[in-house]
């Protein structure tokens, strides 16, 4: 396998996941969000109030676009990374895409703090999960696998993982 890929929504555990997945593979653990920091020289959050939101997606496409000929790594994505068509094609790519789901009730529980996460950062943020949970699913579901993390720790998503027969 090239790479894998993790994709889901905010706080389904991309990154915790793909770290630990990182270190049981052996292999290297990028993030589309640390990249775009590293880029810009901005947080996220900086880039969303200064710039606006489109401009925080031109900045993703153009980072995993960068991607192509990698190998050997985990990749954490933004979780909102699979609204664009050319995202997905440019992902699948470059490795196996795999969908970490959460229901929005755990969301809201593994979200500790919506200060980095400026689309959580609204006044009923479980309403407003819901609602970018329902646009977003039909793009979540391109993904090559998915794994349903509702109950489980990250231990446990990283075994799933280790056991597909796909990797
Ligand atoms: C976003 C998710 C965030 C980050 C940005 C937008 C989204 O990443 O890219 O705040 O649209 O769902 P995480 O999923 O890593 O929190």
């Amino acid at each position: 396998m090239k790479n894998i890929i993790l994709t889901g929504f905010m706080g389904s555990g991309k990154t915790e996941v793909g770290k630990r997945l990182a270190q049981r593979l052996g292999y290297a653990f990028l993030d589309t969000d640390k990249l775009i920091e590293e880029k810009t020289g901005k947080s996220i959050s900086e880039i969303f109030k200064e710039e606006g939101e489109s401009s925080f997606r031109e900045l993703e496409t153009e980072v995993i676009k960068n991607l192509s000929g990698i190998t050997g790594y985990i990749i954490s994505t933004g979780g909102g990374i699979v609204i664009r068509e050319e995202n997905i094609l440019s992902l699948k790519n470059i490795g196996l895409v795999i969908w970490l789901k959460a229901s929005p009730e755990t969301i809201i529980n593994r979200i500790s703090s919506a200060s980095h996460r400026p689309l959580l950062n609204v006044e009923n943020p479980l309403e407003h999960i819901k609602k970018l949970l329902s646009i977003r699913e039909q793009f979540y579901s391109r993904a090559d696998v998915s794994i349903d993390t509702d109950g489980l720790e990250v231990n446990e998503v990283v075994k799933s993982i280790l056991s597909l027969e796909t990797l």
